[in-house]
């Protein structure tokens, strides 16, 4: 090989060009036709009894991980009378081996079990809590951790993932903003098909993939005042234009499952929404997997108060669309009477039946149930070197840098004294995050570690724990303050414990828990170059930290590298390129935040009383949406539009240069938003609509090019139909949400549009 094509392999490999764990999907949905599959479920559905059947509908946990009451402690014996279709909270190639014995030795049908888990970011080897791997903006490297994901997870027996998520949320104080991809629509769609290929790989049939889930189908994250399992009453034009579209977008990329969500909508439950999961979801969508319930969601009905029992909560749930009942039990319970009167037709139960014989049979587990579960390959793959590495990697470009005043950013690696300060400098525990049950925290590397190992032989590392993660206890400050004393620079490790965000985690107060917020302050008095990192699930609000400490660093949770991780940015290896994918408020008084708000008929003048605004507080966030700080600085310059109008059939293309003026080499997220300034009903201030992320060097500059079309145009309008309408837009490009350039164009036609 030329010394030349070397090099190139090399800068391959080290950016990570080369991964390859299969292309992107194509035998999985939309399925084609294949005439012996439905042969072989139709004759095997035929033998079956309502029981067997109702059997297949139901899903039930294992004693390992649970989220909600524990309904049934005898899932084993349930399994060999063929009472179950389906596990979760089980894993293992081991365990998972023996359950499916059970179930095939002991069954008439000897039908396998599908064993599902959340596997949400990582299995064993953990990476960035989904919020966090959304801020890198890096498809490629998404579908790759999810991709190493399945990987590890089916070599444990498991099949199905509970995920992705993608509820948009802009919400902070509900906790589960941790497990999506943050505020905006676009990014949304894009991560959700990025997760989706990355689970469910090229081909359903491989060993190495799996079925991935949509949830929580839907409007979950607008549980009002943030509190999880909390109402949710949006308009249809809300819930069309901002929250179905990732799922429509999941839909699109093939996902093979939907889970419904807890809340209501509406005045009706999500797991008994005949208008979510009958209408649009099957009729409308044509979605051709099936549909499971959230945790015990079919039973919740009765304390929601639409059903007077679990009867006929049963019935609601399976009229409207339901296909498996996860840990109630009810369809077992109760559907033989209401089909005995005729309140379900057997009909129904055979056609949810069938979604789901036909997903294990897509799955190869007819041919072998025990393909996914082996002790061998497990072994072999759980956290091989190369998955943790790409866990660094994907961690390293999810750091957002927010702030980095006289560039105390990068730390010198030969820097004498560096104090290293905070509850979360020796913390292993937490950097895992959220829904991270089968992950090794274990394992995890600490700041600490990642850091003793980055700096050089003449660097003294001291430390202080300061204080812990929450609680009163002061005791420390007075080490931590002396510590700091005696340092060159200072990194306080601050943040929320793991489980203070996911699933009911919902926060008040979104202040750094505990006494931290008084540890920063001591530590910023000793007026020493201070870098405070924080490891959150959430954005918290730093509002004092913000104008008070130098640097601040969001590194949130991890994954199993977050040590080393955080040293490449902190020394500077990594050159931070990570953005908010979702809005810091300043306060919480100001939430809900998001970017792409509408204007009001009164925006806000700082002169007028009478305009939208607060009498104690900015309308402005502290940090907005696509915000992110590099070492280098990226100018913007000669944005440029080849035409100035279009009709609903053309194209224009707009051109930025982008110029790296500063010392590093870096990558930018180059964003594209646009406003539509009249609508027949009322638009965004501004809407993400493409982006691209590369790399440019230091003294260079790169032409970006962007294509519009009227599909980046179109909304649900006045009378809800899908299109554009003739009139003028404006275009920003730039570094984030508020930092832009500007032109305009104008489409010269309306149009109807076939949805996305
Ligand atoms: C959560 C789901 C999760 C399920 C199974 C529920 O409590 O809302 O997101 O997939 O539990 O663990």
């Amino acid at each position: 090989m030329q010394a030349k094509s070397l090099i190139l392999l090399l800068v391959l490999v080290m950016c990570g060009t080369t991964f390859s764990f299969g292309k992107v999907n194509k035998k999985s949905a939309p399925w084609e036709k294949d005439e012996k599959m439905e042969k072989f479920v139709n004759d095997l559905l035929a033998k079956m009894t309502l029981e067997e059947k109702l059997g297949q509908l139901t899903l039930f946990s294992s004693s390992w991980d649970i989220t909600g009451p524990i309904t049934n402690n005898n899932y084993v014996e349930d399994v060999k009378k063929g009472k179950v279709g389906a596990i979760f909270n089980a894993y293992s190639a081991d365990f998972t081996y023996r359950l499916q014995k059970e179930n095939i030795e002991n069954t008439r049908l000897g039908i396998p079990l599908l064993f599902g888990y959340d596997v949400i970011h990582g299995h064993w080897t953990t990476f960035p809590i989904p919020l966090a791997e959304s801020c890198s903006w890096d498809l490629e490297w998404i579908e790759k951790s999810a991709r190493i994901a399945a990987i590890e997870a089916t070599s444990e027996g498991l099949h199905w993932t509970f995920a992705p998520m993608v509820d948009i949320a802009r919400d902070p104080r509900w906790g589960r903003i941790a497990e999506g991809a943050g505020e905006d629509i676009y990014l949304g769609c894009e991560i959700a098909k990025a997760r989706v290929n990355g689970f469910q790989g090229d081909d359903l049939s491989k060993n190495n993939t799996m079925l991935a889930c949509a949830k929580h189908y839907a409007a979950y994250g607008v549980a009002q005042a943030g509190r999880d399992y909390s109402t949710v009453d949006i308009s249809n034009r809300e819930l069309w234009g901002t929250y179905m579209p990732p799922f429509k977008a999941a839909l699109n990329a093939g996902v093979a499952t939907f889970m419904t969500s807890f809340n209501e909508l509406d005045g009706t439950p999500c797991t008994g929404n005949d208008y979510l999961l009958d209408d649009v979801l099957r009729k409308k969508w044509g979605f051709d997997g099936f549909v499971v319930t959230d945790y015990t969601s079919i039973m919740e009905m009765t304390e929601h108060g639409n059903v007077k029992d679990k009867k006929e909560a049963g019935e609601v749930a399976i009229n409207a669309g339901v296909d498996m009942d996860m840990q109630s039990g009810i369809f077992n319970d109760y559907l033989p009477k209401s089909v005995e009167e005729g309140k379900v037709l057997e009909s129904r139960i055979d056609q949810a039946v069938i979604q789901i014989l036909k997903m294990k049979y897509r799955l190869g587990l007819f041919e072998d149930p025990f393909r996914y579960s082996n002790v061998k390959r497990a072994k072999k793959t759980l956290m091989k070197p190369e998955f943790i590495e790409a866990s660094r990697e994907l961690a390293k470009r999810s750091i957002v840098l927010l702030k980095n005043e006289n560039q105390v950013l990068p730390l010198n690696k030969d820097i004498k004294k560096l104090a290293l300060i905070g509850p979360y400098v020796k913390n292993r525990r937490d950097l895992v995050g959220t829904w991270s049950g089968a992950g090794k925290w274990e394992k995890a590397v600490t700041v600490y570690e990642g850091i003793e190992k980055a700096v050089s032989k003449n660097t003294e590392i001291l430390y202080a724990e300061g204080s812990k993660l929450f609680g009163d206890d002061k005791s420390g400050f007075e080490k931590a303050i002396a510590t700091a004393e005696k340092a060159d620079a200072v990194v306080l490790l601050v943040g929320e414990p793991h489980d203070w965000s996911g699933e009911a985690a919902s926060r008040t107060n979104l202040e750094l828990p505990g006494v931290q917020p008084e540890l920063v302050k001591e530590i910023v008095k000793t007026g020493k170059p201070v870098i405070m990192v924080m490891m959150n699930g959430r954005p918290l609000t730093i509002d004092w930290e913000a104008e008070n400490v130098p640097a601040i660093v969001e590194a949130w949770h991890l994954g199993v590298q977050a040590g080393p991780a955080i040293a490449d940015v902190l020394f500077g290896d990594y050159n931070p390129s990570a953005k908010l994918t979702v809005t810091f408020p300043r306060s919480v008084g100001q939430i809900p935040i998001y970017y792409n708000m509408k204007h009001t008929g009164r925006p806000m003048d700082p002169n007028q009383k009478f305009t939208s605004k607060y009498l104690d507080s900015p309308n402005t966030p502290l940090y907005p949406f696509g915000y992110g700080l590099s070492y280098t600085k990226f100018d913007y310059s000669n944005i440029q539009l080849d035409k100035t109008s279009m009709g609903v059939n053309g194209q224009i293309t707009v051109k930025v240069t982008v110029t790296n003026s500063g010392k590093y080499d870096g990558e930018e997220v180059v964003q594209l938003y646009i406003q539509d300034l009249v609508g027949s009903v009322t638009r965004p201030v501004k809407e993400l609509k493409h982006f691209e992320k590369l790399f440019i060097a230091k003294g260079e500059s790169k032409v970006i090019e962007f294509k519009i079309t009227a599909e980046d145009l179109a909304f649900y309008r006045k009378d809800m139909s899908y299109g554009v309408e003739a009139g003028d837009f404006k275009i920003f490009v730039g570094t984030n949400s508020v930092d832009v350039k500007e032109a305009s164009f104008r489409l010269t036609q309306s149009s109807i549009l076939p949805e996305k």
